[in-house]
């Protein structure tokens, strides 16, 4: 396996490829759910390719960019165990330069939930995988629906500007319990843990609400409220596919998601529906 810290390097190693490229950017510290996200992109190209970067220009002000938990040696051998040929993991400044263009998140979906409540932060994930992208020039490349808002903006990007490369959504990984795999469960305590489950609950409780033929979103709202109490919500929403506002649930159009504080941790779920 290759390590490539510089992307001159990077661009060496991809023109040199033969057979189908896939990549899978990442911020590190990776877990199962990363992991899934790798081997999808191991069964089904000839070569991968692991970007780990804790890409700064998407944490606001007062974030964790700092306390990100790091932990190269281990994700260096995760990889090493799945098959990934080539980890590229580049330094801040060989990322980006003096007064450089920046992408834009779009105005509207990009301006809700997530984009709302952390400003610039998808702007900062869209241009350092425009980056990334346009470095490893992937046949695919691989995004978590546990981020569902960036996969959104990713697949604007990807169609408004005509770029090249597939991205292909893969599953939310949880664990035994139901906690949808992140890096910053790392700030968790074991009762935290246990507090953290209030997401993957509220979510559950919304899809039997749904089942059982609920399709009213103010209802189901309240009742993930409840389930979440005394837990600090930052929202809990309902939105289309698209990421507008639904009073009703639409089946196949629909993504129910929550975001929360537990501890300082503040975690995000989400159920496509
Ligand atoms: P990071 O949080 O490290 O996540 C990297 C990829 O793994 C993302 O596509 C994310 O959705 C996916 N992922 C994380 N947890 C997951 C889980 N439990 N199940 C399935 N997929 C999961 O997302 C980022 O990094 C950054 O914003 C990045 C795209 C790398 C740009 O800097």
């Amino acid at each position: 396996m290759e390590i490539i810290k510089t992307t001159n390097e990077l661009k060496n190693f991809r023109s040199q490829c033969e057979g189908s490229v896939g990549l899978v950017p990442t911020m590190g510290a990776l877990h199962e759910g990363h992991l899934s996200l790798i081997q999808k992109s191991v069964e089904q190209n000839d070569i991968t390719i692991v970007s780990v970067f804790v890409n700064p220009t998407q944490f606001l002000e007062g974030e964790d960019l700092d306390a990100y938990p790091k932990q190269t040696e281990a994700d260096l051998e995760i990889c090493r165990r799945a098959g990934v040929s080539a980890v590229f993991l580049p330094e801040s400044k060989e990322m980006y330069g003096e007064d450089e263009p920046f992408m834009k998140a779009p105005k509207i979906s990009g301006f809700v939930l997530e984009g709302e409540r952390r400003p610039g932060h998808f702007d900062g994930v869209l241009s350092v995988v425009l980056k990334l992208l346009n470095l490893a020039r992937p046949n695919k490349a691989y995004f978590g629906k546990k981020d569902a808002q960036q996969l959104h903006c990713l697949e604007k990007m990807v169609s408004a500007f005509h770029l090249p490369y597939e991205l292909v959504p893969c599953e939310i990984v949880r664990s035994s319990e139901g906690l949808a795999l992140s890096s910053r469960n790392a700030y968790l305590s074991e009762a935290e843990k246990i507090e953290a489950l209030k997401l993957s609950r509220s979510l559950k409780i919304a899809s039997e609400m749904i089942v059982k033929n609920e399709k009213n979103s103010q209802i189901i709202k309240q009742e993930m409220l409840k389930i979440l109490e005394p837990l600090k919500v930052d929202y809990v929403e309902i939105v289309s596919r698209d990421f507008r506002a639904l009073n009703e649930v639409e089946l196949g159009n629909t993504i129910v998601l929550v975001a929360a504080f537990v501890g300082k941790a503040r975690l995000i779920d989400n159920m496509w529906v």
